[in-house]
């Protein structure tokens, strides 16, 4: 089913005690939407965010994980771990993977696989290039990207992946997509859903938004009909910030 989904990607921030403070500052903030609110810490500060916000309605979810089980791969986290440490979402094809440790559409299928077959919910990201965008390519760039690592599954797969459509000229930028750029492009990832698995597929999708999403922008971007929700980097960082941002539905 379609969700509001608003959750914070800290990459590679916060040691254990700045984890503990984020942590603390999150449960003092007030929720007055009704999106799910979700955080992804590193992977050695997971357990602890895990077991500090048990009681709580935030969900802690990776950044990353291996697409094998166990083995040697060394420096690497599979899906049972994650699992064992309470992980039940796993966010996917972030583009700095991508673009840092050279994670093909290929590799990315692979992944997938491993984690719906762990019954791991994926919040799988993709999104262009500046270059693309300026030589008007990025329709065909996000529609590769979806296809080459999601339209292997069946329809019935998609309950558990949510999209996040992450434009790389705008992460930690500052500059977002416009509210009509970011529209514009849900609406495209709708109709490819649709292409492929029908209208109950495209219309059940939960699709985000990731990209210099802030308190002061959050709200018009979550304005349009086919934005669900996003993905929040810096924001995520500060306490206050974020919850503007989750308080915008
Ligand atoms: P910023 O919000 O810092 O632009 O990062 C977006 C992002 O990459 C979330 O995954």
């Amino acid at each position: 089913m379609r969700k509001n989904i608003v959750a914070g990607n800290w990459k590679m921030n916060n040691d254990l005690p700045q984890t503990e403070a984020l942590i603390d500052g999150l449960k003092s903030q007030t929720q007055t939407s009704n999106a799910e609110v979700m955080i992804a810490p590193t992977f050695t500060n997971l357990w602890h965010a895990f077991e500090e916000l048990r009681q709580s309605k935030i969900e802690v979810i990776a950044q990353n994980m291996h697409f094998a089980e166990n083995g040697a791969y060394t420096g690497e986290v599979s899906a049972s771990m994650l699992k064992s440490v309470g992980i039940q979402t796993v966010i996917l094809g972030h583009s700095e993977r991508r673009a840092y440790f050279n994670e093909t559409d290929q590799l990315l299928a692979k992944k997938v696989d491993a984690a719906l077959a762990n019954d791991m919910r994926v919040i799988f990201c993709f999104g262009e290039e500046l270059a693309d965008r300026k030589s008007g390519n990025e329709e065909s760039v996000v529609e590769n990207q979806i296809k080459n690592a999601l339209f292997h599954l069946e329809g019935s797969a998609f309950k558990n992946i949510v999209l996040a459509y992450e434009p790389v000229w705008a992460i930690g930028t500052g500059e977002t997509a416009s509210p009509e750029q970011a529209q514009d492009m849900h609406a495209f990832i709708r109709k490819t859903l649709d292409s492929k698995y029908g209208s109950e597929v495209a219309d059940n999708m939960t699709i985000l938004y990731g990209g210099s999403v802030k308190p002061n922008n959050a709200n018009e971007i979550f304005s349009k009909p086919d934005v669900d929700g996003g993905l929040i980097g810096g924001a995520s960082l500060k306490a206050e910030d974020f919850f503007a941002i989750v308080n915008a539905f």
